[in-house]
């Protein structure tokens, strides 16, 4: 698929803008502060309907605005649609060809993009959450439908949370939020580690292509729901939660179930995490993004990839063998750097590039 128009009103610091975008690679550049990373998070609001960086829609719009829209074309094999998404205060509405969106998975069938922010390096060196987080992520751009076993799941915890944390909490109750609990967990981890065995081996090649050199990567998914099937795990977290649940009504709060599952990453044997350098943890999270890229290839979906200031992330052998990657993936990529330069050669006729200033932008050569 491919954004081959993108319009904005009152989208952060950006003016109006009205782009065509009909190019494999799409370079924004520009000097720090311009607005390119706000660019990339028009495009990303528009696939995902969530922002890039921060968690509240509001701060996507222009600061004294009271709305914004981003509008986008986007071709894929089925033939071309026209998105849109409309912000006020800290609600979002979604259109498809003029008409708003009752069922999100309608929308998301014309739409996915995957994307790299220097930030990203945290879902390496924090803790569990983010990297629970970009699991769920690739496994929802695998299929929309992941987002509904993540809510069901986040249903249940909050409501076990609650009973645990109240005065008396009701046995029979608890019972039944732990047997949802068991279903919920082990369909939810099932189709996590179905992800990322689809990844892994991706990972693993990707990182020793931008790399430059052989490091031996694990990619492990650690859970208590252990098992070969969807059932099996369910009985494994329902034998799990009777034996904590002393231990949590003791605590009061959860103690078993998937929000406490790790996704392991090891670079020669240690944890990637304690031991990275930065550049190794930069290489890893690119690999596991752009793995995300060539698994969905095997689908054959092409999600668009966003890659945000790229200048600042890797030395020039990587940043030219990421190039090379990204120019054999046939997915279009929209990428910010404060100097193009860094990019390389990209292929000729394939590229739009756009200069931002002070939210203005201009298609310059
Ligand atoms: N809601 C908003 N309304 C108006 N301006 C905003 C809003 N949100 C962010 N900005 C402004 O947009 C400017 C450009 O931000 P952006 O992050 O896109 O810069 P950039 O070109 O990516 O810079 P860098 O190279 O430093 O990453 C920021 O200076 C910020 O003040
Ligand atoms: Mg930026």
């Amino acid at each position: 698929m491919r954004l081959v128009r993108l319009v904005t009103q009152g989208f952060r610091n950006l003016d109006g803008l009205d782009l065509q975008t009909d190019a494999r690679f799409v370079v924004v550049h520009g000097p720090n502060a311009q607005g390119k990373t706000n660019l990339l998070e028009a495009v990303w609001l528009l696939a995902t309907l969530r922002p890039l960086r921060s968690h509240r829609v509001r701060d996507l719009v222009t600061w004294e605005q009271e709305q914004a829209t981003v509008s986008g074309w986007v071709r894929g094999e089925a033939g071309t649609r026209h998105l849109r998404v409309d912000l006020g205060g800290p609600r979002r509405t979604a259109q498809l060809d003029g008409k708003a969106v009752g069922d999100l998975d309608d929308y998301f069938a014309w739409v996915r993009a995957i994307a790299f922010t220097p930030a990203d390096g945290a879902i390496v060196t924090e803790g569990p959450a983010l990297r629970r987080t970009w699991l769920d992520r690739a496994a929802f751009t695998a299929q929309p439908a992941h987002l509904g076993r993540v809510r069901e799941l986040q249903r249940v915890l909050a409501q076990k949370s609650a009973l645990l944390a109240s005065d008396r909490p009701d046995t029979a109750l608890l019972d039944v939020l732990d047997q949802q609990l068991a279903r919920a967990g082990a369909a939810l981890v099932e189709a996590r580690v179905q992800t990322l065995r689809a990844l892994a081996p991706h990972v693993r090649t990707l990182h020793r292509a931008i790399a430059g050199l052989e490091v031996d990567v694990q990619v492990r998914y650690r859970t208590e729901a252990t098992g070969d099937d969807p059932a099996a795990r369910q009985e494994a977290l329902a034998v799990r939660l009777r034996s904590a649940r002393r231990d949590e009504l003791r605590r009061r709060r959860t103690l078993v179930g998937p929000q406490k599952d790790e996704v392991r990453l090891d670079l020669e044997g240690h944890a990637a995490r304690h031991f990275g350098s930065r550049g190794q943890v930069r290489s890893l999270v690119l690999a596991m993004k752009l793995a995300e890229l060539v698994a969905a290839r095997a689908r054959g979906d092409r999600p668009i990839f966003l890659l945000d200031d790229l200048s600042s992330e890797l030395d020039r052998a990587r940043t030219a063998r990421l190039v090379e990657q990204l120019v054999d993936l046939d997915a279009q990529v929209w990428v910010s750097t404060t100097d193009p330069a860094h990019l390389g050669a990209l292929p000729p006729g394939e590229v739009v590039t756009l200069g931002v200033a002070e939210g203005r932008v201009t298609v310059s050569d």
